[in-house]
C-alpha cells in the first residue's frame, strides 16, 4: 500500500482524500514509478470539480505531472529501465508515492535536472515550449500578451518569451505579482482586476496591439482579450482559472480584425512520443542553460494537497508548486 490523494465525489477541495491505495504490478507497456515529487497544476481543480471527466470515473486518484525514479517496468517496455530517473505529465493518478503509468509517456531527466525542476515544469514548462514554438511562433519584436504572468505557466512563459525576444505584457492580479513577473522577464504588467487592460495594452504598444495574446484565464477576460490582438493576430485560449468562455459568434474574429483563435491542448502536441521528447528536450535546454527558470515558490507535503488546491484557486500561490509524498 502506499500513500495517495483519491477523489470519491466531484466537489470542492474537500473532497480530496488523502489514503492508502494498492499500486499492481506494471502490465503491458507499463511502468511504476516513484514519486519523488508531484507537480500542481489548475488543470488538477478541473478534474477534481468534474468540468473535466476523469477516463476511468470515479474514484480517482488526481494529480497530472510527476516526477521519479522507475521502480518496476511491464512486459515489452524498452523506452525506459529500473533506476531511471523520470518526469511525466501523462494519465492521472500522480498525487501518489507510487504510481503505475505508460512507460512511453515517461522522458528521462538530464542530470542537471532535479526532481523538484521537472514535477514543477513537466507539464507547464511543456505547455509554454508549444504555445511560443508551435501554437504561435513568437519571435523577435512581437508584442505578446500573457495573461495570469505571476502565475506557474505565466512565470515560464514570460521569461521564455523574453528569452525569444518579444515585448511581453502580462496581466497579474496583485502589485506583489507584479513585481515577481517583472523580476521573471515581463517588461510591462498590467492589473487587470482594476485596470482596463486592452486600453492600457494600446497604450503600452502604441496602439499596434499584439500579435498573440494567450489567455488561461477564460471568462474574466473574454471577449476583452481580442480587443489586444492586431489584424490577423491569434488568440490562444488555453485555459479556464475563472471559468469556460461561453459559445459566442465566430463573426466577433471578422469583427475584431480577421482574427485567428485556437484553444490547444498540451495532449495533443505531444501525442506522437517524438514529438514528446522533442518538446521534453527544448525545456531540457533552455532549463539546463540557465535561460529559463523554474520558480517553485510553494511546496506543500502530499497530505496537504487539499490546502494546495485551496491556495491555487485562492490565488494566493506564485510560480509553480511541488507536492512531496
Ligand atoms: N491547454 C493546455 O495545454 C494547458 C496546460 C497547462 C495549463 N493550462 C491552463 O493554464 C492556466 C494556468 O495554469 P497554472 O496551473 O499555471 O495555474 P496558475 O496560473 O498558477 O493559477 C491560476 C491563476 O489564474 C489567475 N486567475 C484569474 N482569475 C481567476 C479566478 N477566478 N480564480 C482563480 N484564479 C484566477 C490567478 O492569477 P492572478 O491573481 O494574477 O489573476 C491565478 O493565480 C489554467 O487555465 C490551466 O488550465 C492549459
Amino acid at each position: 500500500m502506499v500513500a495517495a490523494v483519491r477523489v470519491h465525489k466531484h466537489g470542492g477541495p474537500e473532497v480530496l482524500t488523502y489514503e492508502d491505495v494498492e499500486v499492481p504490478a506494471p502490465g503491458p507497456g507499463q511502468a511504476r514509478v516513484k514519486n519523488h515529487a508531484c507537480g500542481l497544476n489548475y488543470i488538477d481543480t478541473y478534474f477534481r470539480s468534474g468540468l473535466y471527466p476523469a477516463a476511468g470515473g470515479l474514484p480517482f486518484i488526481g494529480g497530472n505531472e510527476g516526477a521519479g525514479e522507475v521502480v518496476a517496468v511491464g512486459p515489452g517496455v524498452t523506452d525506459v529501465k529500473v533506476g531511471d530517473r523520470v518526469g511525466y505529465t501523462s494519465a492521472l493518478g500522480s498525487y501518489a508515492a507510487e504510481r503505475i503509468t505508460p512507460a512511453d509517456r515517461l522522458v528521462k531527466l538530464p542530470d542537471n535536472i532535479s526532481y523538484q525542476q521537472a514535477a514543477g515544469m513537466m507539464l507547464k514548462g511543456m505547455t509554454v515550449e508549444y504555445l511560443l514554438n508551435r501554437t504561435f511562433k513568437v519571435q523577435k519584436g512581437m508584442n505578446v500578451l500573457i495573461h495570469a504572468a505571476a502565475g506557474g505557466i505565466g512565470l515560464i512563459a514570460c521569461q521564455w518569451a523574453n528569452y525569444l525576444g518579444a515585448n511581453v505584457i502580462g496581466t497579474v492580479g496583485s502589485k506583489d505579482k507584479a513585481e515577481l513577473a517583472k523580476a521573471n522577464g515581463c517588461h510591462h504588467t498590467i492589473l487587470y482586476r482594476e485596470e482596463d487592460f486592452p486600453a492600457k495594452v494600446k497604450e503600452i504598444t502604441g496602439g499596434k496591439l499584439c500579435e498573440v495574446v494567450y489567455d488561461g484565464v477564460g471568462k474574466a477576460t473574454f471577449p476583452a482579450s481580442l480587443d489586444c490582438i492586431k489584424p490577423l493576430g491569434m488568440f490562444a485560449s488555453f485555459g479556464n482559472a475563472s471559468g469556460s468562455i461561453e459559445a459566442f459568434n465566430i463573426n466577433l474574429l471578422q469583427a475584431k480584425g480577421s482574427l485567428f483563435c485556437t484553444r490547444p491542448t498540451l495532449n495533443t502536441y505531444t501525442a506522437k512520443r517524438e514529438d514528446l521528447l522533442s518538446i521534453a528536450n527544448n525545456l531540457f535546454s533552455v532549463v539546463g542553460s540557465g535561460k529559463v527558470k523554474i520558480p517553485v515558490n510553494q511546496t506543500y507535503a502530499l497530505k496537504d494537497t487539499r490546502k494546495a488546491h485551496e491556495d491555487l484557486e485562492g490565488r494566493k500561490t506564485t510560480g509553480s508548486t511541488v507536492l512531496v509524498p
